[in-house]
């Protein structure tokens, strides 16, 4: 499966958050696929220059404008001139640690944002949406494998940033039984990392990396000392977590699945699919593997446990497969070579505008 064995071609699709690192690498694909991309974001977390790259992988640029997602009017007026017929929302705040520390903000750009974006669609009559939503929507006390069947557990996530996702879930579940000709696909993602296979996109966090794989290639390029496993002692085969890791690339085109199987469908309604590999790796065969992929030595230390890690995740990713003809096929070497790649070439990310 890639960009051209779905049928999306001169489909207007609207990427909110489209600058960051899934949703260009989805707008990428989107443009290679025929869709006509038009991109929202605040620049918050992301920078303009990415849409270079865009154009020069996939030698079209995406129209580009400049909002945030709570701003309703703006919004409808970009839908309305640019005649979109569907949207993918990754627009949105998603470390953990600060969720904690400005939970406001959380909700404000997650959960506000989202009922201000759903107001838009309705002014402009846009019926389909695709939602980036994510694994810790389980809640921490869920046994893996992870199938969507599981309720979804507010009660059970110890932060603003899981909280907001499964309460915009939850929102989506009673707009769409009450909106009839509404249609939503929630996506869980697992834990995304990678870049693409040129070296020419990646993910360019702004500040300290909260996530494993930007750390770990900071470390390797030399930007950063070491880096701290938190917790060496949980119950997994070598005492660090494991978790799902997925490339971007596939998780792009599990986009593209999503959007070709909701047009096929045709019916409205919500949906929700698990976004994973379902073969967890722990941290230290993520390094391992880092170390292999780039030909550098990785020093790190071990920290205490954070709060909120679970000892292990990972997916059921079988419905996704059954459903949408999706599954993920690089594998975590494969990941982390590109990940080199992108760091290497680009040790300070994309270049300012
Ligand atoms: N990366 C992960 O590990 C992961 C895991 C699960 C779910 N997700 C979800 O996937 C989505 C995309 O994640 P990502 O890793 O690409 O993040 P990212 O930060 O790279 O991209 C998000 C983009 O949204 C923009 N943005 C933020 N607030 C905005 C606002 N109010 N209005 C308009 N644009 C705004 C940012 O500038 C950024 O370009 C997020 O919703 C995230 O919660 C990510």
């Amino acid at each position: 499966m890639n960009s051209s064995s779905f049928n999306l071609q001169n489909k207007r699709v609207l990427v909110t958050g489209g600058a960051g690192f899934i949703g260009s690498h989805t707008a990428l694909e989107l443009q290679n696929a025929g869709c006509k991309v038009t991109i929202i974001d605040n620049l918050t977390n992301s920078k303009t220059t990415v849409l270079d790259r865009i154009n020069e992988l996939s030698e079209t640029t995406p129209v580009f404008i400049k909002t945030d997602i709570r701003d309703t009017e703006k919004v409808t007026r970009v839908m309305k001139e640019n005649d979109i017929e569907d949207v993918i929302h990754f627009a949105g705040l998603k470390a953990v640690g600060e969720s904690t520390q400005i939970p406001d903000e959380y909700y404000d750009v997650n959960f506000n944002g989202t009922v201000s974006l759903l107001n838009a669609m309705k002014e402009a009559a846009v019926k389909s949406l695709i939602f980036s939503s994510s694994a810790t929507v389980y809640g921490e006390n869920a046994n893996p494998p992870l199938t969507e069947t599981l309720a979804i557990d507010v009660q059970g996530i110890s932060h603003a940033y899981g909280r907001s996702k499964a309460m915009i879930e939850l929102m989506l579940e009673d707009y769409t039984r009450a909106n009839k000709d509404l249609s939503v696909t929630c996506l869980r993602y697992f834990n995304p990392v990678g870049a693409h296979p040129s070296g020419k996109m990646g993910e360019d966090p702004k500040g300290l990396p909260n996530n494993l794989m930007p750390f770990v290639s900071q470390v390797a390029v030399g930007k950063r000392e070491k880096l701290t496993v938190f917790g060496n002692d949980y119950n997994t085969p070598d005492g660090t977590c494991l978790r799902d890791y997925l490339h971007v690339c596939d998780l792009a085109e599990g986009h593209l699945a999503a959007l070709d199987y909701r047009i096929k469908k045709g019916k409205p309604g919500l949906e929700v699919f698990n976004f994973g590999t379902g073969k967890p790796s722990s941290v230290l065969e993520v390094i391992k593997a880092f170390e292999k992929a780039s030909g550098k030595n990785i020093p790190y230390d071990f920290g205490d446990r954070r709060p909120g890690d679970v000892p292990s995740t990972y997916a059921d990713p079988v419905l996704a497969k059954e459903k949408l003809g999706w599954e993920t096929k690089y594998t975590l070497d494969e990941m982390c070579k590109h990940s080199w790649n992108w760091q290497n070439d680009n040790p300070d990310g994309y270049p300012d505008s």
